[in-house]
């Protein structure tokens, strides 16, 4: 019965972290997009497109090289957050 109880305890805790990760990289995607993508052109400028996951992978990198300034880890959350919002 205790057993039983931990096991739904660490189960729920696993559960909601899951949750929690998913939610903040969908706020971090919205926040990325808004400070570092409207440095050169406003962030209307992606947001107007619609693309998959390689367009916008491409797109990205394309921006990076032009001196968009993302972490590896951003550049994922960022192109994740894109191809879940803009896509075709
Ligand atoms: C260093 C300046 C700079 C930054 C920062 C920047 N861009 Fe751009 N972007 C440009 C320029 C210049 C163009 C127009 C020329 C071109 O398309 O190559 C452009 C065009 C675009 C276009 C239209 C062309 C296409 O490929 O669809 C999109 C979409 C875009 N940018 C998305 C982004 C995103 C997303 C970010 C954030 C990661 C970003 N940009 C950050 C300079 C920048």
């Amino acid at each position: 019965m205790k057993k039983a109880l931990l096991l739904g305890l660490a189960l729920g805790f696993v559960l909601s972290t899951l949750i929690i990760t998913e939610a903040l990289a969908q706020a971090d995607g919205a926040a990325l997009l808004e400070e570092r993508c409207s440095v050169c052109h406003p962030s209307a400028r992606p947001k107007s497109k619609q693309k998959t996951a390689e367009q916008w992978e491409a797109t990205v990198s394309r921006m990076m090289g032009k001196g968009a300034r993302l972490a590896e880890e951003e550049k994922q959350i960022l192109v994740d957050y894109l191809s879940k919002t803009y896509k075709p």
